[in-house]
């Protein structure tokens, strides 16, 4: 995966509600996507719908990521899904840490647990980190800070490199209140600095970054070009095919 290449990931969440509805958008989202390798599009829709969706972008260049994963293989964990069913279906990325089961109780350390997870079965971790709300005094950078150094703790370098770092500031996840580009720009420089302190300079650039949080078709193109990340987590605007399509486009096109 070239970090050149932007990758833009659509997350269903808990959507939609029909086998048949979720096949449709993924039919749609495919069809758009054909002839397009670039950028890389991926979608994560609920657990029942894999195999399906797995079924009907087979064909296009759209891969196939998952909204969570277990840290545990197989075994007596009744609800959980495992890194090597997700495999089996040709899942290629993994959310994990989303601020939506971060507040369900998932910690920092099972955000850990499921990375390493994640690596070793040589899949692509989308590690979410945000905060709650931004404070005058600009704590949230160190809670930013925080959530990246906890993580950090357990992964060399090389392991590192592999992680895709997903900003999602939770003020701005389905409110309709994007951060601004110059948000996004300046968080994209913070991340690089707190991940060059970490590790070293190469480092840092090689770990890709998205921005997440009300990304619709308008606002697309200024925060990419702009915020100067390498894609973007949509979640409300990735349920319809036309909209996902045209943030597609306007990272194309920006
Ligand atoms: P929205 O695009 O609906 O704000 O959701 C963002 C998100 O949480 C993607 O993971």
């Amino acid at each position: 995966m070239k970090k050149t290449v932007p990758l833009i990931v659509g997350n269903w969440k808990l959507n939609p509600v029909t086998l048949s509805d979720a096949s449709d958008l993924a039919k749609a989202i495919a069809r758009k996507q054909k002839s397009i390798s670039e950028p890389y599009v991926a979608v994560a829709p609920p657990f029942p719908y894999l195999a399906e969706v797995g079924k009907k972008i087979a064909k296009s260049s759209v891969q196939l990521a998952s909204q969570d994963v277990y840290f545990k293989n197989i075994g007596a964990y009744t609800g959980e899904v495992s890194v090597l069913q997700l495999k089996d279906l040709e899942v290629e990325y993994v959310i994990i840490g989303h601020s939506e089961r971060r507040a369900m109780g998932e910690s920092n350390e099972d955000v850990r647990q499921k990375v390493l997870t994640v690596l070793k079965h040589r899949l692509v971790p989308i590690v979410c980190v945000g905060e709650r709300e931004r404070d005058d005094q600009g704590n949230f950078f160190t809670f930013i800070e925080d959530q990246i150094r906890n993580l950090a703790e357990v992964l060399s370098v090389a392991e590192m490199k592999k992680v895709v770092l997903a900003y999602e500031p939770i003020w701005a996840i389905g409110t309709g209140n994007t951060a601004t580009a110059e948000d996004v720009k300046e968080m994209q420089i913070f991340i690089v600095s707190v991940l060059t302190r970490i590790y070293d300079r190469p480092t840092a650039k090689s770990v890709r970054l998205l921005y997440g949080g009300s990304v619709t078709p308008q606002n697309a193109t200024e925060l990419h070009k702009e915020g100067d990340m390498n894609g973007f987590l949509v979640g409300g605007s990735s349920l319809k095919a036309e909209d996902f399509s045209d943030i597609v486009k306007a990272v194309v096109q920006s």
